[in-house]
């Protein structure tokens, strides 16, 4: 069985194709960040524009390195939500066109699903059920997951992303989007104990994420060195901001683990390529004698391979996709 995922949620093109569940032919992404770089974040009517010159050439650079055609294809996965409509609309309006034309058939993937899913791209990943912490520049949310279609929200932010929140002090420290590799390149030269930057940990118990504190406390403290005319040390404010934001990431997620009472964690989104993250996470999974799995940086950033993937599983549960579908832009996965 051959797929064919589509993946135009945000502000990266990607195609991919997958046999059976777990031989990856070829994945190929274009990013924009070149583009949305100068002006500090995510323009969607750019990044909309931009998907529609890529989508032709990713999808072909992706069946050219499978060496596969379409006629060969089984299935085609595409995004259907969350993400921004605009772009989200290039890739579902081409596959859908695919389909109509080529009648391959067509499913809808979840982008979250996919981020939960990836980690069954790697040799090593878990059985169900299993906590996933996913974190990127659109969502930071804790799921359960039963099945590879059965997932419930344990928790989510309250306002910024984790990736967001990163992306917002790099911009107030004067780096270019998107600033969470900087930040966590920057942090490599600081101490992460230097500043004491607040933890949101919210109610007692409670699974949710805040950031919006933690990133006003970095613009607070940028704002008094400047008055007291002292240099910022940006290695130790971006270590010391990575520390607060991994460590309330990282108990959440195993206080999600113990109040279901699941053995094995599982991470997945951009911001799970973060060295510090990983490294927390793996200290405390062995502290807590949980056992972690964590996909290859290319698998937690947005990528095809994963819609491809979790696209297999919703074409076993669910009916072809109606060509009078639509896509979403907050993710329905409750
Ligand atoms: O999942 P993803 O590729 O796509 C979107 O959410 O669109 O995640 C991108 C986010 C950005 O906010 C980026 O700054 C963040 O992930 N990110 C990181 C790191 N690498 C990417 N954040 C912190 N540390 C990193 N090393």
């Amino acid at each position: 069985m051959l797929t064919l995922g589509i993946e135009s949620s945000c502000d990266d093109t990607a195609a991919a194709v997958l046999r059976d569940t777990d031989t990856l032919l070829s994945s190929v992404l274009t990013s924009q960040d070149r583009i949305h770089t100068r002006f500090g974040g995510v323009v969607p009517e750019l990044a909309s524009r931009n998907h529609l010159e890529a989508i032709v050439p990713v999808v072909n650079e992706a069946l050219y390195r499978a060496d596969r055609e379409l006629k060969d294809i089984d299935l085609i996965a595409v995004t259907r939500g969350p993400g921004l409509i605009g772009s989200l609309l290039v890739g579902f309006s081409y596959a859908k066109a695919l389909s109509c034309v080529t009648r391959i058939p067509l499913v809808g993937v979840d982008h979250m699903a996919g981020h939960i899913l990836s980690v069954f791209l790697e040799e090593e990943h878990p059985d169900f059920p299993f906590i996933a912490l996913v974190v990127s520049g659109g969502t930071s949310s804790i799921y359960r997951a039963d099945s590879f279609t059965n997932f419930t929200l344990l928790g989510r932010t309250r306002d910024d992303a984790a990736g967001e929140a990163f992306d917002k002090v790099a911009k107030l420290l004067g780096f270019p989007y998107p600033g969470g590799p900087i930040i966590s390149r920057e942090a490599l030269a600081g101490d992460a104990e230097a500043i004491k930057f607040p933890r949101s940990w919210l109610e007692k118990d409670s699974l949710d994420f805040s950031f919006s504190g933690l990133k006003t406390s970095v613009l607070n403290h940028c704002n008094r060195e400047k008055q007291k005319n002292r240099p910022l040390n940006i290695a130790d404010i971006c270590a010391s901001f990575q520390e607060a934001a991994v460590e309330v990431l990282v108990e959440k997620t195993l206080l999600a683990a113990a109040q279901e009472d699941i053995r094995a964690v599982v991470l997945g989104g951009g911001v799970s390529s973060n060295p510090r993250l990983r490294e927390y996470m793996k200290d405390r999974c062995r502290e807590e004698k949980k056992d972690l799995f964590v996909p290859r940086p290319s698998h937690c950033t947005d990528n095809a391979a994963m819609i491809a993937l979790a696209g297999v599983h919703v074409h076993q549960s669910d009916p072809i996709l109606a060509l009078d579908s639509d896509v979403y832009c907050r993710s329905l996965l409750a």
